[in-house]
């Protein structure tokens, strides 16, 4: 299958407020910005690859796709907000790539906290993560959106590809810059509007989490499983989840959507 390049030229209209590299390579775009960060790379500094070789995942997993097929990328930012509040980041961004998607006719929506699906199948995870630097914490935002795989190239059965849920194969570089463009605007507004804005966020992911509403099970950290209902998402971002032993706040763990609640 012919798949083209990133156009980096056209990536390079972001700037100021982004700067894009794009590698042929790497072995995890997190892990190349996470150097860039603790170098002094600015708040705005974005890693694409082409083709990763150790790409990460959430809870140890790995994220493997074959070159060209995905969008694969992370984005260095310098939060100024109360650390209480970085427990967001990821969620925002779940939020803001499924409604960009939206805004271009996917019907997508996330997953708490973070998994992007069309029609409950998985089209982009995210992978934040914390980096020490001399200038103080930034944190690396990390996105994998898969664009022109095909079913027999999805990672599992149960995910699926822009091109599977369009029939066609989208332009690379236009999703990207699409992506990167939500992302600044909501974070910006995420961060210079105070706790109205923060309260703001809470509500508008509240209302776009698909999980919400559905029968769940939660494979807890320690190993543990919750099964219940899934009611809310509450102001600290942890799903909150009605099961036998009456209601749970869930701050991390693995969700999986047992049925529609109708
Ligand atoms: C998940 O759903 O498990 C999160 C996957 C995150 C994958 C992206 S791809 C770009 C960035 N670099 C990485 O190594 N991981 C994230």
């Amino acid at each position: 299958m012919r798949r083209p390049s990133l156009d980096a030229a056209r990536l390079g209209a972001l700037a100021p407020v982004l700067t894009v590299e794009v590698l042929e390579e790497a072995t995890s775009t997190n892990a190349v910005a996470g150097d860039r960060a603790r170098a002094g790379a600015p708040e705005g500094t974005v890693v694409v690859a082409e083709h990763q070789t150790a790409g990460r995942g959430r809870l140890d997993r790995t994220w493997q796709a074959p070159p060209r097929s995905s969008l694969t990328f992370s984005l260095v930012l310098r939060p100024t907000v109360p650390a209480v509040e970085w427990p967001w980041l990821p969620l925002l961004t779940g939020h803001v790539v499924a409604r960009a998607l939206r805004g271009a006719g996917y019907a997508a929506g996330v997953k708490w906290p973070n998994d992007v699906l069309i029609d409950d199948r998985k089209v982009a995870g995210i992978l934040v993560e914390r980096v020490e630097t001399p200038a103080g914490p930034a944190a690396v935002v990390g996105v994998g959106l898969n664009v022109s795989l095909t079913a027999e190239e999805l990672p599992v059965p149960s995910a699926t590809s822009l091109a599977i849920e369009a029939g066609a194969e989208p332009d690379r570089t236009a999703v990207l810059a699409l992506l990167l463009q939500a992302l600044v605007e909501a974070y910006d507004a995420w961060q210079a509007g105070g706790a109205e804005a923060r309260d703001h966020l809470a509500a508008s992911y509240a209302a776009g989490c698909v999980t919400v509403g559905r029968d769940v099970r939660v494979e807890l950290p320690g190993g543990d499983r919750l099964l219940g209902r899934a009611t809310g998402v509450d102001r600290q971002g942890r799903l909150t989840v009605t099961g036998a032993a009456g209601e749970t706040a869930v701050g991390a763990g693995d969700v999986v959507h047992v049925r529609s609640v109708t």
